[in-house]
């Protein structure tokens, strides 16, 4: 058993014999004398292996490899002076002694590795490949303890505030959530698959039945959608339901929670209450429902000045029932060809069908370079650079859609005009929490001419529209539901549910849902909501996305032990894989009935 760990010894444990145990980090040769510096996860140590201490460990330790693991025993002592010079390591804890090794005991030795662990490696599939490896830098082994302090943090407050963690049903059955499930073939009932959780959302609802009335989780949750820094297949929440609550009482439980895990987290004091804004205001002033508010280019309302315009594209949208909105990119007039085909291209693939602008030259619009201005008059020109103050040296751009399309399509370039001039260095440590409210209940979507559930189907109208869900009038419905942001990453979202039969049957014939297919589908919950229900809501966070902004990272893998690359593979155990032809021959799916197996 080793005394002490690599990040441990001090001046004061001079003259002590101590046993460490631990990776080579590093070794080198100073003409015979061989110095170590053995790592553990909690830091390095410096041991010297002298001839004159204990020649066997001595000339053992001249085979001593990058990541061979031993075991070393040996006196503290104070780093000598060379030569008048001190040796003394500021940089290090323990820099200040050295462990003179007496004893050597290689405990395993370590091939060479494919990669350095103390060089940043771009490749991340190689990373990914070996990731035994590469969790052993010091980078990721922080990450994974902020982790666990962060987890430990938000499971010690709930607690705290009478909440209990209950497991719920991995193989399960679909919880729409929105994306596609992963399914799970079963082998007693062919034919028949379990989907996994994307969310234990109906599980929780069905515990406020149970009469559980605090409840949380932290839950694994699993969703087939595209993959991106913060998304992946398999990911974390920490889920919270509560009974006889409402929209204010879990906004301000979340705010303690969350505040509580950037505490333990980074040691942040996160100020409370965050702020809020509704939906609306959100989209018509970020043209994002998760808008990054620490960079200004605020989206602008142009459709009063341009109504009339002899430019048709913008006076034409107007009168489609559109509008014409704009962003000022401060001081950015000097943007490249290139990256203004860039911005256009992302426009364009946001569902614009063009991205007009205006690189601001000069005072006087005669020297602006705009392919559009020269369809402008005097009025329409001085409203623009009133309504948008525009300066010298500024860049204009222009959407003119629909209003929820011209917004996010300005939103999109507002956030790459801030990366384009790095609008965002150095400000990662700041931290913009912000509350959404007033969700839309139901979109419509034009293609399939069905709607949708902006939420989820769980979600409960504002008082005020419930009726309007039951009358089957879908347009402007308002949810009570609410979503987190930080920076510009959704951290979280819930809602205060529908807790009654009939309500949760309009909500279902509203998403198209026939009477027979909810029976089939979410017969169990409309039915539990006839024993009596009680009134009830939650929220989940996205552990992993608030862990990588706590730890300062730009995805999720960072901050996740295992995490499948941006293809959705497992590159170390390699899988997903084809499966073996016995798990298969268990899997054919049979028309007949199975044997019969005996009974265990
Ligand atoms: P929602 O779908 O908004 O709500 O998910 C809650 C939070 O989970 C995180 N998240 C993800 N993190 C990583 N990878 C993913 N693929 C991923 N998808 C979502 C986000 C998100 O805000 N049942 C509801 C919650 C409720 O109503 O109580 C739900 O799952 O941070
Ligand atoms: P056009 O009249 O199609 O040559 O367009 C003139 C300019 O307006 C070009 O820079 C287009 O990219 C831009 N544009 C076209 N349609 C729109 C639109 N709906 N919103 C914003 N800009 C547009």
């Amino acid at each position: 058993m080793r005394t002490h760990h690599c990040n441990e010894l001090r001046a004061e444990n001079q003259g002590e014999t101590v046993t460490l145990t631990g990776w080579v980090n590093s070794s080198r040769d100073h003409g015979g004398v061989i110095f170590i510096d053995l790592r553990d996860r909690e830091g390095l140590t410096q041991c010297v292996f002298r001839p004159e201490e204990s020649s066997e460990s001595a000339k053992a330790s001249h085979s001593l490899r990058a990541e061979d693991v031993v075991e070393v025993t040996g006196r503290v002592e104070p780093r000598p002076e060379i030569d008048g010079n001190s040796t003394v390591n500021p940089e290090l804890p323990t820099g200040d002694i050295e462990v003179a090794a007496t004893a050597l005991t290689i405990v395993n030795k370590a091939k060479v590795l494919p990669f350095q662990l103390d060089k940043e490696l771009s490749n991340e599939d190689l990373r990914l490949s070996h990731r035994f490896l590469d969790l052993r830098r010091p980078r990721m082994n922080q990450n994974l303890r902020i982790r666990h302090r962060v987890t430990k943090a938000a499971r010690d407050y709930l607690d705290s505030h009478g909440f209990i963690e209950v497991e719920t049903p991995i193989l399960s059955k679909s919880t729409p959530e929105g994306a596609r499930d992963f399914l799970v073939p079963s082998r007693m009932h062919p034919g028949s698959f379990y989907a996994l959780p994307q969310a234990p959302q109906q599980y929780k609802q069905l515990l406020m039945v149970a009469g559980v009335e605090r409840y949380f989780q932290v839950a694994r949750c699993f969703r087939d959608e595209d993959l991106r820094a913060d998304r992946q297949p398999e990911f974390t929440q920490v889920d919270v339901e509560g009974s006889f609550t409402d929209q204010e009482e879990i906004i301000e439980l979340m705010e303690g929670c969350l505040s509580a895990m950037f505490k333990a987290g980074r040691d942040a004091d996160i100020p409370t209450p965050f702020e809020r804004m509704t939906w609306h205001d959100a989209m018509n002033q970020f043209g994002s429902d998760k808008p990054d508010r620490r960079f200004g280019i605020q989206i602008e309302d142009l459709s009063d000045l341009f109504a009339d315009s002899g430019f048709k594209v913008f006076s034409g949208a107007v009168k489609n029932g559109g509008v014409v909105k704009a962003i000022n990119a401060k001081g950015f007039s000097g943007i490249t060809t290139g990256q203004v085909d860039k911005l256009t291209e992302i426009a364009v693939n946001h569902g614009a069908k063009g991205l007009a602008y205006i690189q601001v030259r000069g005072e006087d619009p005669s020297t602006w370079r705009s392919p559009i201005t020269k369809f402008f008059n005097e009025e329409e020109l001085l409203g623009l650079k009133d309504k948008l103050n525009v300066e010298e040296g500024d860049l204009v751009l222009f959407a003119a859609d629909q209003w929820e399309s011209a917004c996010e399509i300005l939103g999109r370039i507002r956030l790459e005009c801030a990366s384009m001039q790095s609008l965002l260095q150095g400000r990662e440590g700041e931290f913009d929490f912000l509350w959404i409210t007033e969700f839309p209940l139901l979109a419509y979507d034009e293609e399939s001419g069905n709607w949708s559930a902006v939420h989820h189907p769980f979600t409960r109208p504002v008082d005020g529209d419930q009726e309007q869900l039951q009358q089957g009038n879908y347009s402007n419905l308002r949810a009570q539901a609410y979503d987190v942001v930080l920076n510009g990453h959704e951290l979280g979202g819930g809602s205060i549910r529908i807790h009654e039969k009939e309500l949760q049957s309009a909500m279902f014939t509203a998403l198209g849902i026939s009477e027979e297919q909810a029976a089939n589908e979410f017969g169990h919950i409309l039915e539990a909501f006839e024993f009596g229900a009680p009134p009830h809501g939650g929220i989940a966070l996205g552990l992993d996305r608030i862990v990588m902004l706590i730890a300062g990272e730009e995805s999720i893998r960072e901050v996740i032990a295992f995490p499948k690359n941006n293809k959705g593979c497992d590159l170390m155990s390699a899988s997903p894989a084809p499966a073996e032809p016995v798990q298969l021959r268990d899997l054919r799916i049979k028309t007949t009935v199975p044997d019969p197996e005996p009974e265990a």
